[in-house]
């Protein structure tokens, strides 16, 4: 007999899981580098504007989908829209949640094996930074071991459960990621000359703003809110029926842009205290900080405790990314969450290898980028935002919108969906979505 789906024992659970899987690789190491390279706190605000507009309301159907439904990603638009087309939308994201893990896992494996480099001393303050990088990304064996390690993990955290693997693992990973996290905030602004990042995070010069820097927020907040992938709805599934939708969304936003501009604050002002470049791009978090920390007093013990943040960090989304695929072979084909976890984890890593090894190790180019470019491409341009398009379109004029918005308000909590959600999910967001897009697209090629 099939054992009955497992349910959040509280609502702490919901909200410390979901936030774990928005905050990740995208808060600390992509949000920093992003910001850095788009001019600092004006593009801080355009982000904050698409997180309450476009993210919010997105948070809020993802998770109505999920608590309405008890089905997965797949399994929640089949139930609604029996008989359709529409459960495609879902196997877009299980598609997604298999993409984007095979290289997020290997970021991460970058993370863990920095933990040891800082401890080991190949980090002093007279190493070649970016060369140790490089020489760490583009080498064979040591970026797939450390990768192999976590989905290990991931897949171990998975295959215990809902309750027992993933509720467990958050309850003791969120406050540690937290506690991490103003440690080095601490750190950071109490550095001599650390004002001149505050002033970078807070004061806009919207000179600094360009198109692809807008395209680039919404690409963020997507990422960063593990929305447009059906992960919410996944989570969202296992709420109870009482539980609160639109304060319980509020909630998981709330704490992702706080982590995130936390991070900023941890970053940027020892960025600038030491004189490095914020602008230094995707390498900021493994070539310019490991630098700051070998410059700073008690450097090590700062640069661990990063790099110990940003794994945990990452280990919280990857286990949410598994859980799509493995909770969408478990609800529809009764596969055993163990026999799920580790096959789809075995199958992610294997497919994480070729993308680790064509930073450099061997050449592997697929529509004129490496593997491992490739597969961010394919999630942030495509994936993410067509799967966050098409949601919205189902939300808003398939189930419609007032039946969304019924639904999510039947618990009463502080906050109540009114009329303005019916008008952002059924006009704004898809067209935002479909501009940006389309811009993305036109870019990337031309
Ligand atoms: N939100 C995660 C991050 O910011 O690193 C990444 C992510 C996790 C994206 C889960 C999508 C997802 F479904």
């Amino acid at each position: 007999m099939k054992a009955p789906r497992e349910l959040w024992t509280s609502r702490v659970a919901f909200i410390l899981a979901a936030a774990g899987s928005a905050v990740g690789l995208g808060n600390i190491w992509r949000f920093s580098y992003v910001v850095g390279t788009n001019g600092g706190a004006a593009f801080i605000i355009v982000y904050l504007i698409i997180i309450a507009v476009i993210g919010y309301p997105m948070m809020v159907t993802e998770i109505a989908l999920g608590r309405k439904t008890h089905k997965n990603a797949i399994g929640a638009f089949k139930a609604l829209a029996p008989n359709t087309p529409w459960w495609l939308v879902g196997a877009l994201g299980v598609l997604a949640g298999f993409v984007i893990l095979s290289f997020y896992s290997v970021v991460a494996g970058w993370s863990v094996s920095y933990i040891f480099k800082t401890i080991g001393g190949s980090l002093g303050a007279d190493a070649d930074f970016a060369g140790v990088f490089v020489g760490h990304i583009t080498s064979a064996w040591a970026p797939v071991i450390w990768h192999a390690v976590f989905m290990a993990i991931t897949l171990g955290i998975i295959a215990a459960g809902v309750v027992g693997g993933i509720g467990r693992a958050v309850r003791i990973l969120m406050p540690a990621l937290f506690v991490l996290l103003i440690i080095l905030v601490l750190r950071s602004l109490t550095l001599p000359g650390a004002g001149a990042g505050v002033a970078f995070i807070l004061q806009p010069d919207f000179s600094e703003l360009t198109a692809q820097s807008i395209l680039g927020a919404v690409g963020q907040a997507f990422f960063t809110l593990s929305l447009g992938m059906g992960c919410m709805i996944t989570y969202g599934s296992y709420l109870n029926d009482k539980d609160d939708v639109p304060d319980n969304g509020a909630w998981v936003v709330a704490l992702d842009t706080g982590v995130a501009l936390l991070a900023g604050f941890a970053i940027f002002p020892a960025v600038f205290a030491l004189g490095f470049d914020p602008a230094a791009g995707a390498g900021l978090a493994f070539i310019t900080l490991p630098a700051v920390f070998a410059s700073m007093p008690g450097g090590v013990l700062f640069g661990v405790l990063f790099f110990v943040l940003l794994s945990i960090a990452a280990l919280t989304s990857a286990i949410s990314l598994l859980e799509v695929v493995v909770a969408w072979l478990v609800d529809e084909y009764d596969w055993s969450r163990k026999k799920a976890s580790l096959i789809i984890g075995v199958l992610i890593f294997l497919v994480g290898v070729p993308a680790s090894l064509s930073n450099g190790a061997i050449s592997f180019n697929i529509a004129g980028m490496p593997f491992f470019d490739f597969l961010d491409f394919l999630q942030e341009s495509i994936l993410l935002p067509l799967g966050g398009l098409l949601t919205a379109v189902f939300a808003g004029h398939v189930w419609t919108a007032k039946k969304t918005r019924e639904y999510a308000n039947t618990e009463r909590g502080k906050i109540v969906l009114g009329g303005w959600y019916d008008v952002l999910i059924k006009y704004i967001v898809p067209i935002a979505i479909a501009v940006v897009m389309i811009f993305g697209l036109i870019d990337k090629f031309s």
